[in-house]
Parts: structure tokens; C-alpha cells; sequence
């Protein structure tokens, strides 16, 4: 992945699904789908620490282990790239103390289980720390990990972001490892009350329904929040990966299509891969029930059709 994930989208709420909510069956056409679109990536989100034993050596329950796998191989076959996270280990946030130990024997597993993959397959260390995982903490937290999946693979593409839930205002915190194989990730959700108004997980969002985006100051606001994670990577020499961004499906779709095609052609420009927040839930670029895309939103992301492709499908 010498050149970073180029565009890519999230099979979110799949391998790191918490229960109760939509979910989204791993299902091998929707990788022929993403591959056919033309993205480069795909992001598989995974709870790891809800399929592996409490206690040491932390085993990772061996059917799950072959459920990603076969989401790995699923995009690798097709030409895309995958990225595999820790996704939804809330416990590292709220007690690192206690649960370093197994996160760090959580990527042992997984370096050395995916060590013999091409290179197509990257890492990312942890899905938006934050809370007790303050940034000194998470800068030696994420040292460790990094250290852990070394020792089996020298060579992968690793994706590390700050702490404040990957937050680019967060960038200037993190501590950037010794390695030359580092991308930096960070997420994209703002204004929030714009991306997840109507969101049942978030306290009042539903305050925020009817909120537009577009006009010159919002651009700015996204223009000038991106061109700051850009200057900080150019500091640093790093790529840097907007590994989510999406707007919930509370907000109006013509807005959705605004902010979304604003923030991608930001992204470009400014020579960021990016993955879209998400293929085909409640913020879904795809939709499962029609099995067809949301076209404002595909076209947000990819650009027009391409009239080869449309006219060789039924
Ligand atoms: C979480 C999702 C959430 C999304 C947008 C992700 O990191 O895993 O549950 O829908 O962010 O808030």
C-alpha cells in the first residue's frame, strides 16, 4: 500500500457490530460491488475483544478469527486493499491499565497470523482512542501495539491516529514512532451536529434534525480544518488517511451530497486517501434493500458514472 489506501469505503457495523443495531451481512457481493464502483479499499472494522477469552493468553475465539479472514480474502481477491482495526474496545479507553496486557496479545495474534499477506493488507492500531487513553498514555499505548505487531511482520503498512477519537485538532499530540512504514488516520464528522443529527446513540441529536450544510462558510470550515491535518503530515512526512467520514442518514440527502463530495474533493486535492463511513447501514453509501447504490452518494465519492461500465451491466 506504498502509496496509501486511495479511496475507499467501511463495511461498517459487520465484524464490529455491538448488537442491537443494523448490521451488515459480510457478504461476498458487496465486495464485488465496491470493487466494481472502483474504490481501492476496503475498511473492516473489527470487535476483536468480543471474540477473544478475558483471561490470558487471550485466545481470539478461532470461528471469528475465520470470519475475517474471509473478509481479508474477500477484498484481496478482488483487487482492493483491506484494512483491519481494533474497532469498539471501549475498555481500553476506560481502563488501559487493565486491559493493555490483552490488547497487546490481540495484535500478536493478528500480525502473526496475516504476517505471510501482501502488502495490500494495512493495520490500523486503534479505532479513535480516547478517554484514559490521554494522549501520553496512547502515544506509549500505541508504541507498544506497534512493537507487538513487529515482531512478526517488519514490513505492513501500520495506521496509527491520536488520541481525542482520532480528532485532526488531536495530531499535534501524537507522538509519531520510528518507522518507516506509518500511515497517520484521522476522522471526519464535522459540523456534528450536521453529521449526526438524528443519531440514537448520540444525547439530543435529534435537536439538531433540519440542519442544511453547504454555502461558503461551511466549505471554509472543512476547507480549513483538512489543510491543517495536511500540514501536520507534511511536518511529519507522513500520508494521511481520512479512515471515516459520512453523514448519518438524519440529514437531507441533497446536504449529505454536498458534505460528502466537499470533503472527499478536499481529501484529494490535498493528496489524503480516504474511506467513506459507511457501505450499507444507517449511514450507507449502498442500499441492501434495493441492492443498488444511493447515487448522490456514490457520486459524491466516485465521480459520474462511467457510461462502459453502466451500459455493460443489465
Ligand atoms: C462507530 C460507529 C458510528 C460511527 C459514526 C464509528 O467509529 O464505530 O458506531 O456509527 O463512528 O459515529
Amino acid at each position: 500500500m506504498e502509496s496509501g489506501p486511495g479511496r475507499g469505503i467501511n463495511f461498517g457495523n459487520a465484524l464490529d457490530a455491538l448488537g442491537g443495531g443494523p448490521e451488515l451481512p459480510l457478504d461476498e457481493r458487496y465486495f464485488d460491488e465496491v470493487a466494481r464502483a472502483g474504490f481501492d479499499t476496503v475498511r473492516l472494522p473489527v470487535r476483536w475483544s468480543a471474540h477473544a477469552a478475558a483471561a490470558a493468553p487471550y485466545t481470539i475465539d478461532p470461528a471469528f478469527f475465520r470470519r475475517v479472514d474471509a473478509g481479508v480474502r474477500a477484498a484481496l481477491d478482488r483487487g482492493l486493499n483491506a484494512v483491519v482495526n481494533v474497532h469498539h474496545y471501549q475498555e481500553m479507553n476506560t481502563d488501559p491499565d487493565a486491559h493493555l496486557p490483552r490488547f497487546l496479545a490481540l495484535w500478536r495474534q493478528i500480525a502473526a497470523r496475516y504476517a505471510g499477506l501482501p502488502g495490500q493488507l494495512a493495520f490500523e492500531l486503534l479505532n479513535e482512542p480516547g478517554g484514559r487513553l490521554t494522549p501520553s498514555r496512547w502515544n506509549a499505548v500505541l508504541a507498544q501495539a506497534l512493537a507487538a505487531v513487529r515482531a512478526s511482520d517488519p514490513e505492513r503498512t501500520v495506521i496509527i491516529g491520536p488520541a481525542g477519537h482520532n480528532d485532526l485538532h488531536a495530531l499535534p499530540a501524537l507522538a509519531v514512532p520510528d518507522d518507516a512504514r506509518l500511515l497517520a488516520t484521522v476522522h471526519y464528522y464535522a459540523p456534528f451536529d450536521f453529521t449526526h443529527q438524528g443519531a440514537g446513540w448520540v444525547p439530543g441529536a435529534d435537536r439538531w434534525l433540519g440542519r442544511t450544510w453547504g454555502g461558503a462558510s461551511d466549505e471554509d470550515a472543512v476547507r480549513s480544518d483538512l489543510e491543517r491535518a495536511a500540514a501536520w503530515g507534511r511536518e511529519h512526512g507522513l500520508r494521511l488517511f481520512v479512515g471515516e467520514f459520512g453523514a448519518f442518514c438524519g440529514a437531507a440527502m441533497d446536504s449529505r451530497e454536498r458534505w460528502t463530495a466537499f470533503v472527499r474533493a478536499e481529501a484529494d486535492r490535498l493528496g489524503m486517501s480516504w474511506a467513506y463511513w459507511e457501505f450499507g447501514t444507517d449511514f450507507g453509501a449502498f442500499d441492501l434493500v434495493r441492492g443498488a447504490w444511493r447515487e448522490p452518494l456514490r457520486r459524491a465519492l466516485l465521480g459520474a458514472a462511467d457510461p462502459a461500465r453502466r451500459t455493460s451491466r443489465p
